[in-house]
């Protein structure tokens, strides 16, 4: 059975007092795991080895704390890996920036392992820094009410940042008290946040289809969760659901690249999501292989595509017409990258659309496109749900061939399959 409820890992906070009796004990901060089930997720706390848990999760938050926990490096490494959404919270952005420097040095010194490096590091640790007294980050919590609120900043979000597509706005007020914050920041992560006196308030790690994003700040306290709501619709990454209802409202960091159809007509030329593109390589040399040269007729467009094409068609159909075969801009999967409109050549005609010539191949489509992990996202006899017409030129990437034949195998729409139990 396949799990849609994604299992998010917490990274534990240890007492790190020597004096106190409990300082092996492991704290989970409750409010993280609140969070987690609020927005969908089922929370679990990571405990001993952390590999064991990396095939489990989908997901991680790292919390806070005040002392860096190495032995939960391969979490970070797992989130980079497979592109698993993470979320470090204070210490946790910490852990993040330094882990990421610890590789950046490591690749300027081949010569010493990972864990040298961080050993000579991690007493002085450069690339953090203590933050001066009297700043804005620095605050004694008291028990009274409201207390936490004296706390809160101002912080600016960089208009080109996964947080800013996330939260949508360009400053905010945030809850944000630490000692130490980033002092060196790795090349290969971004800035996406700073407080007023210029202290980074939230990093992100985006690089080859990454979704590792670090704040400073405290999510888990505030009433609202929408870092937490990214958190879990990232978790299946592949599974983002696009329809007439749901706009796409996460761009989840799908990686376009280039594809160049040899269809004279592809629109956009046309491009792809990354690891859609894998899987089409390796469909359409299965198609040719069973005597169907296929093509991409078109996959990714932009937002501004989309919306040329649905008056084009408007203009030429009507508008009942375009509505029953294109999406709104802002509501196609095309603007995702993951779904791929096909044509064939045969015997030197480019066929497309209901052509009575591709019936076979629609029928051939439908029967093996789940192999390369890919649905036929708008079935025949099916328009009620999906909202659209029967499409059957129209395929979907959803991740693997695992989760496409349980949609193909039982007759189900990506909307049935997602709200099944
Ligand atoms: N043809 C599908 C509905 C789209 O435009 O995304
Ligand atoms: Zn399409």
């Amino acid at each position: 059975m396949i799990k849609k409820q994604p299992i998010i890992g917490i990274i534990p906070t240890f007492t790190c007092h020597e004096s106190d009796p409990y300082q092996d004990r492991a704290h989970f901060v409750t409010m993280y795991s609140e969070k987690i089930i609020r927005s969908g997720g089922i929370p679990i706390g990571i405990l001993g080895d952390a590999k064991t848990y990396t095939s489990i999760c989908d997901g991680y938050v790292w919390g806070g704390g005040n002392q860096i926990l190495h032995e939960y490096f391969p979490i970070i490494e797992d989130a980079i890996k497979k592109q698993k959404p993470f979320l470090g919270v204070c210490l946790g952005v910490q852990t993040l920036a330094t882990f990421l420097n610890v590789v950046e040095d490591q690749k300027d010194n081949p010569s010493k392992s990972f864990k040298e490096i961080y050993e000579l590091n991690k007493e002085s640790n450069p690339y953090l820094k203590k933050l001066e007294e009297g700043n804005i980050h620095l605050h004694i919590i008291t028990k009274e009410e409201n207390s936490i609120n004296s706390a809160r900043h101002k912080i600016n979000i960089n208009k080109k940042s996964m947080l800013y597509e996330i939260f949508k706005q360009e400053t905010m007020d945030v809850v944000s008290l630490h000692g130490m914050s980033i002092a060196r920041v790795p090349k290969n992560m971004k800035v996406s946040a700073k407080a007023e006196d210029g202290v980074y308030e939230g990093v992100e790690y985006t690089e080859n289809g990454s979704l590792l994003l670090g704040v400073q700040f405290h999510p888990e306290i505030e009433n609202e969760n929408t870092l937490f709501d990214w958190l879990i619709t990232s978790c299946h990454k592949y599974l983002y659901l696009v329809n007439r209802e749901h706009a796409i409202q996460y761009r989840n960091n799908y990686k376009i690249i280039p594809y160049h159809s040899t269809y004279p007509k592809c629109v956009n030329d046309s491009d792809v999501e990354e690891n859609t593109y894998y899987a089409w390589k390796k469909l359409q040399a299965f198609l040719k292989d069973n005597g169907y040269n296929a093509e991409i007729e078109s996959a990714y467009r932009t937002k501004e595509v989309q919306e040329e094409i649905y008056k084009q068609i408007e203009k030429e159909e009507g508008m009942e017409y375009a509505n029953q075969y294109v999406a709104k801009p802002g509501f196609s999967e095309h603007e995702l990258g993951l779904a791929i409109d096909i044509c064939l050549q045969k015997e030197g005609e480019w066929l497309y659309g209901f052509d009575e010539k591709l019936k076979d191949f629609y029928s051939f489509l439908e029967n093996h496109c789940a192999d390369f992990g890919f649905i036929l996202r708008y079935p025949y006899g099916k328009e009620e749900i999906t909202k659209y017409n029967y499409e059957p030129w129209h395929i979907r990437f959803v991740g693997t061939s695992k989760i496409a034949h349980a949609i193909m195998d039982n007759h189900l729409t990506l909307e049935e399959y997602l709200e099944k139990e």
